[in-house]
């Protein structure tokens, strides 16, 4: 067993559950509820619909966003492409692709973007290189002058740009595309804007996070994965449609056994995606945001940004390892740069660094550096006393902490950093 929830994992975006998440998910267990339609369990979707219109609240998104609970943020970008497809083509759903003569179309995400971008090509059928892969600045933000020209270059090929995702949190560094230019590029070439906040949105509860907002109320959709970053545990993924119609409008189907249980009047889930079985995910969040508060789950997240700011501060300080990113969520990367005389030379000292490195300036010994990086991972995890995870940043291998769990304290992290050290001088 993987232990996620004890304080010294720091994989991915760490972990989400807390009594009050296990008390949710006891209670939700044997009720047992089927939650498709609003008479098959009115209490499960009214739920829903509050818990969802409260996060759309503290994410600052206008009235005329609607929300729908999936498992996953992979389901919801599937979801909102469907629709972006629909808009474009819109005898799909009836006729298919080929039979609906739909063009070739295109979908723009930067390389840091999640790969839930091609797995949602792969099941629309639009085709998993037609999702056009952006380069990143050196703070991994979506270079928009290479966006402008892909998208100009795919028209001039007979290629029919369809939809952007621009990323708020990315998994690997938790950079933030900026989304107002992007939405505004979407506007001139009539493009879908899907935002991709699975991590990084449930931080705009943050009075002092507020600007991460910034360009939401021009998407299309936005995803946000409160089993990430709003302390609902696995599995818990929001996705905001402005105008939920247009969900409904792709994936309504009533089959004729569920018509007596069918109140059109009412919601019923089932027609907001292909699922027709839901679970009663509403009960456990609303547990949680019902013992936290807003505020509660605020001043949680502003100890993981604290937390991630106090390991930079110690990388920063030691000659050895390089911060390689700008840390701004509860998310660290950083690399073993050792004390090979190759470059040590040429290497500034601690004190005269940039705050980030620009770490990809081709030193001679930059593979070896990358197996070692691996290496120290690997070794860490293999003890079984912690757990982080590793990356690639513009072709180099880094190692990345996240910070996301309400027991790892900063003695744990002080703990997790001297292991690294630790391992580091062994190799
Ligand atoms: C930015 C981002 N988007 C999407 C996903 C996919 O999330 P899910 O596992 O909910 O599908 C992840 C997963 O880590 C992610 O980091």
């Amino acid at each position: 067993m993987v232990h996620w929830g004890h304080p010294m994992f720091l994989g991915y975006f760490g972990w989400t559950t807390t009594a009050p998440a296990i008390l949710g998910e006891i209670i939700t267990a044997p009720l047992n509820v089927n939650a498709m339609t609003w008479r098959t369990c009115p209490a499960a979707t009214e739920l829903e619909t509050l818990v969802v219109d409260w996060i759309r609240q503290w994410m600052h998104l206008p009235q005329e966003f609607g929300g729908v609970v999936y498992d996953t943020a992979s389901v919801g970008v599937m979801h909102a492409l469907a629709v972006a497809r629909e808009e474009a083509a819109p005898s799909v759903r009836k006729h298919g692709l080929v039979g609906a003569g739909a063009p070739v179309f295109r979908i723009y995400a930067s390389e840091q973007a999640h790969s839930s971008a091609e797995k949602a090509a792969i099941a629309l059928g639009l085709g998993e290189e037609n999702v056009q892969r952006i380069p990143t600045d050196t703070h991994f933000r979506m270079n928009l002058g290479a966006m402008r020209e892909m998208i100009a270059r795919d028209v001039r090929d007979n290629f029919k740009p369809l939809a952007v995702i621009a990323t708020v949190g990315t998994t690997s560094t938790a950079s933030v595309d900026p989304v107002p230019e992007i939405a505004s590029i979407c506007r001139e070439n009539k493009l879908w804007l899907h935002i991709d906040g699975a991590y990084g949105a449930g931080f705009a509860i943050l009075p002092e996070k507020k600007s991460l907002t910034d360009g939401w109320s021009e998407a299309d959709s936005i995803v946000v994965n409160p089993h990430k970053s709003l302390f609902v545990p696995l599995d818990f993924s929001v996705l905001y449609v402005r105008d939920l119609e247009r969900l409904r409008r792709v994936f309504t189907l009533v089959p004729e056994y569920l018509r007596g249980d069918t109140v059109e009047a009412q919601k019923n889930y089932m027609d907001y995606g292909i699922q027709l079985g839901r679970r009663f995910r509403a009960l456990k969040a609303w547990v949680i945001f019902r013992s936290f508060g807003r505020e509660g789950m605020a001043a949680r997240l502003r100890e993981f940004v604290r937390l991630a700011n106090v390991l930079a501060g110690w990388i920063k300080g030691d000659d050895l390892f390089e911060l390689v990113a700008p840390v701004s969520m509860g998310v660290v990367c950083f690399r073993y740069i050792g004390s090979d005389p190759a470059f040590a030379g040429s290497r500034p000292s601690v004190s005269a660094r940039p705050a980030v490195a620009p770490y990809l300036t081709g030193r001679p010994n930059e593979s070896d550096l990358d197996a070692l990086n691996s290496e120290i991972v690997e070794r860490i995890n293999a003890s079984g006393r912690a757990y982080l995870t590793q990356t690639k940043l513009h072709g180099r291998t880094v190692m990345r902490i996240g910070l996301g769990n309400v027991l790892t304290t900063e003695k744990h992290l002080g703990e997790a950093w001297e292991m690294i050290q630790e391992t580091a001088k062994q190799l």
